[in-house]
């Protein structure tokens, strides 16, 4: 465990010294991305604000901590309170930063970094026309390349939904890779919920939802049934690499079980769909993310309804 985490780091040190040389490498490190909160990102994405109000992500600041279950779930692991302890705060908060460096505050519970990632270096990029130029009047080419430079700065688009969903799954599935064995086995044997039929078209289709998009982006539009049928095939892949990964660090048996519920339930569907997508038997064969990325381009557009239309949810949470 120990020895993966160091290797992790040095990989990510590396990484940033090739991107800034050695002189850097360390202010940059001090500069990582951080997480504005969602005040910030309400300023402009008012009706996307106002979906996020309405989650239980949203309610659950004010509320989780006064659980029963909450209370012994943090004595058990060894804190004193859900708000200050590490362990909650990876799925349950949200700590925005005003700058670099300083005091992280938790502003909220699960909101939109959570899922778009942490927002401080792409922020001011991603909706940046250019100079005097509007939505309507921006070029392809400059588009392409400002969200090509948001992607760069850590931003998780709506377009790359794997990524996105592996957000989902990280939490949901108790797979945070900085959560540790021993404390996930803790926190399930006092009580924590591991609800191995977490599933993204019926988790993100009902109170989660905002699809403002053009046309009208007034509309919180609802998805086609083709669109739902392509979700559901990401949100498996997401399940199945997170899953995969997950059940690789640990012995606990309800854990495993969990996991192993997941990898089957995934299994049923990227089977289900492998005969017309190829992607989805090269990612059975190798759960690895870029392979999961791979069928989620390789679905996209795709009506898989004929293959998954059964297995979809007909109510949504
Ligand atoms: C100053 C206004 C402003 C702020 C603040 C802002 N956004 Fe945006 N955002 C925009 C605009 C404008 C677009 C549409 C850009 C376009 O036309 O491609 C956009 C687009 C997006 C998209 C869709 C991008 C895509 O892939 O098409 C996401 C996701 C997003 N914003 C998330 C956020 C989050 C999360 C925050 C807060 C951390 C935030 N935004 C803060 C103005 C803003
Ligand atoms: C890896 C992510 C993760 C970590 C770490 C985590 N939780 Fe959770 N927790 C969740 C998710 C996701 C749910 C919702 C599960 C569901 O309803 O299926 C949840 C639900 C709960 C619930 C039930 C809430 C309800 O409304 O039913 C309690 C209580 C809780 N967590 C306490 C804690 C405490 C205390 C800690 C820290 C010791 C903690 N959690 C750490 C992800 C996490
Ligand atoms: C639980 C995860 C999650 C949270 C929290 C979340 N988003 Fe999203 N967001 C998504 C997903 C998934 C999509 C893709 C929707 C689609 O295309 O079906 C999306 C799409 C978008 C889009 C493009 C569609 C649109 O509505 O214009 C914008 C902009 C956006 N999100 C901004 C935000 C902002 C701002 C917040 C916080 C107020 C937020 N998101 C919170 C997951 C999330
Ligand atoms: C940072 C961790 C995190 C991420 C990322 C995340 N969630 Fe959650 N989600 C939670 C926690 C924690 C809860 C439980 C809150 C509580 O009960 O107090 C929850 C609850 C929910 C609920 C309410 C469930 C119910 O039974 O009422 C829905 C729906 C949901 N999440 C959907 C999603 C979807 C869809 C995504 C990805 C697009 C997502 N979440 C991403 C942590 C997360």
């Amino acid at each position: 465990m120990r020895d993966s985490r160091f290797l992790k780091f040095a990989g990510l040190l590396w990484a940033v010294m090739m991107v800034f040389g050695w002189s850097g490498a360390l202010s940059s490190a001090s500069a990582a991305p951080f997480t504005v909160g969602p005040k910030k990102c309400q300023e402009c994405h008012t009706d996307e604000a106002k979906v996020l109000s309405g989650t239980k992500h949203f309610t659950s600041l004010k509320t989780v901590h006064k659980d029963k279950r909450a209370k012994k779930i943090v004595k058990a692991i060894g804190d004193k309170r859900m708000k200050k302890s590490a362990t909650c705060k990876m799925c349950h908060y949200t700590e925005a930063q005003k700058k670099p460096g300083a005091k992280r505050k938790i502003v909220a519970g699960p909101s939109c970094e959570s899922c778009h990632g942490p927002a401080s270096d792409w922020i001011t990029i991603h909706n940046d026309y250019g100079k005097g130029v509007k939505r309507a009047t921006e070029t392809a080419a400059h588009k392409t390349e400002r969200l090509q430079k948001a992607e760069a700065a850590g931003m998780v688009r709506p377009s790359k939904m794997f990524d996105v969903a592996s957000n989902c799954m990280s939490c949901h599935g108790l797979a945070a890779s900085g959560l540790d064995e021993k404390t996930a086995a803790t926190m399930l044997d006092n009580g924590h919920p591991l609800n191995p039929d977490f599933e993204l078209v019926e988790y993100s289709q009902g109170t989660v939802r905002h699809r403002f998009y053009p046309p009208d982006v007034t509309a919180n539009k609802e998805m086609t049934a083709a669109e739902k049928s392509e979700l559901y095939v990401v949100g498996q892949a997401a399940a199945f690499v997170s899953a995969s990964a997950a059940v690789k660090k640990s012995s606990h048996e309800k854990y495993v079980a969990a996991q192993k519920k997941r990898i089957a339930t995934a299994t049923a569907a990227l089977e289900a769909v492998k005969g017309s997508v190829p992607a989805a038997g090269a990612l059975l064969a190798d759960p690895s993310i870029a392979n999961g990325r791979a069928l989620a381009d390789a679905v996209k557009g795709k009506d898989l309804s004929g293959a998954v239309g059964g297995m979809l949810p007909s109510k949504y949470k």
